[in-house]
């Protein structure tokens, strides 16, 4: 009601302005008028507002909502949830859902699935879409995208990243943002920084040297800053350094707006901020989700009260004040943004070809994929998630969606007419509960028994199976418990295989998982959370009108300890005594994995296609660079098997002789080429000298080293075709 009431002023008050304005009587207020500069307009805007106006910018007024000056008709914004679509509204002061009957969206794929592409034209076609679908929906603040880097599979929140490496994020974070932008709607960032694990999520320490900090950890957000344009960005729950990220010296005024120049809003995670004068001092410029009234927040009443004591100065509230009010301006008092659309077909469509492109085939062996049904009669479908409604739960990134085909759906729409399909759950988990793990149905013996029975009468066993979005799955303010697939599914898998060989396993998940049968299964497939059309870009994958093209955006270790973050003890995850160490530094991933020899179950960056690839030798324009100057290196690459495809040409970079530590191989290009049957193209890859930089931590910037570097081209982190050495002076 106070939301209509206060919308329905500003808007009388708008209305009231133009009129006047287009009848000549009063001129529009410079802040108002949408022909100036946007500096000159917060500056107007600014001059006008009290100190009490300007700190009721900077604060909740509701749940996903702060206020606006309503006695100038400056707008208040309206924010929401989250990477992967616009969540349903919620109750103005809780979390509680509103039941609006017009709140059903479209879920486009998660954020691992987008990264999975390697395609920054679908980063750009998603933010676009989902951009849209926030516009429609009156929001000026899309809380997404999140962009931390995958440390550990069992971070509980890797489904909304972008994988493991900072140059993937950060080619695919930046179109996405300027997609979403497009619309005159904000991309908030998050979770700004080093909020790479939920356990102990709003209290951990994390320590990490500044060269891992700025080579690994900070580089997306950077390139959603300074590339995208970012207007917003969300600071995270943890502390680094001693200090909470919300208000921290270091990550939000240092780094952060001084030296990246950023000219958006720092906006606090819900519940992140936890002191007036830190928060005022150390870079916040909006508090969201504290739990208390909104007059009571840190920077409300407390911190009016601090500005009279004078032990803040008002020069600290103009500075936040006038980043919100360029927030403001660039979004709702933007008269010339569109219109946006909601839950169109074409977003389903946008959704379906970043799901689809996203798949990654891991393996491949014998003949089963794609699907030929004209040798199969029966086809059994076995697996909770070949049902399971995998958009709700999560946490913060769950939807309320118009519609989503689920596996089983999209198999029976494509294949149901040619070919018999019977579906068998085979386990069960609990119902999604946010925070709790409820039990699962206590007859997971019958259900195993049931799928058994039905895989041992049909040709093709698709088993569907994965995590889901419950807690301790892939969910926030919990991490997985361990490594390997819950529910009994793997034990599940054995008995399929000793009653039929011919299984595919296809995962949903947003993290790796362990695969002790994987000697055994011929042929795996990594889905992850699709959204609303997930159901039908797996049919399309699987039975061969799509051909699969996505990568992993990261490595499958075959044992948890594999993994660099698990190498080093509970110092290192989840933390001791609420402080972590990053011990294995800059080698994260498949750093890790190269550089300490220890071998992936999938490498980073690998991918299968239904036809095969050749790549041609490589050669550069030169073989001696100067550090300003950009390497072009040149190769063929063919299709020479039977389908048309797409593949991911990858460039990884070697310094052998490099004074400093560096990382076996690191990712610095890729593209996605497409090629039909027996075609050749020339792929072109440009990697600007500066690119080969690591962080020198004694002069506290970026250097090149001069020397050799060797550049390797492959399919994947570990398929590498061809090298070819050149020299930075
Ligand atoms: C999450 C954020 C989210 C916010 C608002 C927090 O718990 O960490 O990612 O945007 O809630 O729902």
């Amino acid at each position: 009601m106070k939301k209509i009431l206060i919308t329905a002023l500003t808007v009388a008050l708008l209305v009231a302005c133009a009129s006047l304005h287009a009848s000549g009587q009063v001129a529009l207020p410079l802040y108002a008028d949408d022909t100036r500069p946007v500096e000159e307009r917060v500056e107007d805007a600014l001059a006008r507002l009290t100190l009490e106006e300007k700190i009721a910018l900077l604060h909740g007024q509701a749940t996903f909502s702060s206020a606006g000056v309503p006695r100038l008709g400056i707008p208040e914004l309206w924010m929401s949830d989250g990477p992967h679509g616009v969540r349903a509204e919620v109750a103005w002061s809780s979390f509680a859902e509103a039941h609006w009957t017009n709140d059903s969206c479209t879920a486009f794929p998660a954020l691992t699935a987008l990264a999975a592409t390697f395609n920054p034209d679908m980063a750009y076609l998603y933010g676009k879409a989902i951009g849209e679908e926030a516009r429609y929906r009156k929001k000026d603040v899309l809380l997404g995208p999140g962009v931390n880097i995958y440390r550990t599979p069992l971070n509980g929140r890797n489904f909304e990243y972008m994988g493991e490496d900072p140059y993937l994020a950060s080619v695919m974070v930046v179109p996405y943002v300027r997609g979403v932008q497009e619309n005159g709607v904000a991309a908030c960032v998050k979770h700004f920084a080093l909020n790479n694990q939920e356990e102990a999520r709003t209290s951990v320490d994390v320590r990490v040297n500044e060269r891992a900090l700025r080579e690994i950890y900070l580089p997306a957000f950077h390139a959603a800053v300074t590339g995208g344009n970012a207007w917003a960005i969300m600071g995270a729950y943890n502390r680094h350094a001693g200090e909470y990220c919300c208000h921290n010296e270091r990550l939000l005024q240092q780094i952060l707006k001084q030296e990246w120049g950023f000219t958006g809003v720092v906006i606090s995670d819900w519940g992140g901020t936890h002191d007036t004068h830190e928060a005022a001092l150390k870079g916040l410029d909006i508090e969201m989700g504290t739990r208390k009234p909104f007059t009571a927040y840190y920077l409300a009443d407390s911190l009016l009260a601090a500005v009279r004591r004078g032990e803040i100065d008002e020069k600290v509230i103009d500075e936040k004040a006038r980043r919100v009010l360029r927030l403001i301006t660039r979004t709702v008092m933007n008269t010339r943004r569109p219109w946006g659309s909601f839950a169109t077909s074409e977003h389903a469509e946008t959704g379906r070809r970043v799901a689809e492109e996203g798949i990654v085939l891991l393996k491949n062996d014998g003949a089963l994929l794609p699907i030929d049904p004209s040798r199969i009669k029966t086809i059994a479908v076995i697996g909770e998630n070949a049902t399971r409604r995998l958009t709700i739960g999560g946490g913060s990134s769950e939807l309320k969606v118009k519609r989503e085909i689920s596996p089983l759906e999209g198999l029976r729409e494509r294949l149901g007419g040619r070919v018999k399909i019977v579906h068998a759950a085979g386990y069960a988990s609990g119902p999604p509960a946010y925070g709790r793990v409820l039990p699962a149905p206590g007859n997971a013996d019958a259900l195993r028994e049931e799928a058994v029975k039905v895989a041992a009468n049909a040709e093709l066993v698709l088993f569907f199976g994965g995590l889901n979005k419950n807690y301790r799955q892939d969910s926030e303010e919990g991490d997985r418990l361990d490594y390997n697939l819950p529910f009994g599914q793997d034990r599940l898998i054995e008995e399929l295989l000793a009653v039929n060989k011919n299984v595919v396993v296809v995962l949903l998940s947003g993290n790796a998982v362990a695969m002790p049968w994987i000697r055994r299964v011929p042929a795996i497939v990594q889905a992850w959370y699709g959204g609303s059309e997930a159901g039908n870009a797996i049919a399309r994958v699987l039975d061969g009108t799509v051909n699969p093209s996505g990568k992993l955006p990261f490595t499958f270790p075959v044992r948890l300890e594999d993994n660099a973050a698990h190498a080093f003890g509970t110092t290192a995850y989840p933390g001791e005594n609420g402080v972590e160490s990053y011990l294995e530094d800059i080698l994260v991933g498949y750093r890790w994995h190269d550089t300490r020899r220890v071998p992936p179950l999938f490498a980073f960056g690998h991918g299968l296609s239904y036809t095969t690839f050749e790549y041609g030798k490589p050669s550069t324009d030169k073989k001696t660079y100067a550090r300003d100057e950009v390497i072009r290196v040149r190769f063929a690459l063919r299709n020479n098997g039977k389908m048309a495809g797409s593949e991911v040409a990858q460039l990884y970079v070697s310094a052998p002789g490099a004074l400093v530590p560096r990382p076996a191989k690191e990712l610095k290009a890729f593209t996605k080429v497409a090629l039909q049957t027996g075609e050749t193209r020339e792929v072109i890859l440009e990697i600007p000298a500066s690119r080969l930089a690591y962080w020198d931590e004694t002069t506290s910037g970026w250097k090149i080293e001069p020397g050799k570097y060797t550049l390797q081209t492959g399919s994947s982190s570990r398929d590498i075709k061809h090298r070819v050495t050149v020299t930075i002076l």
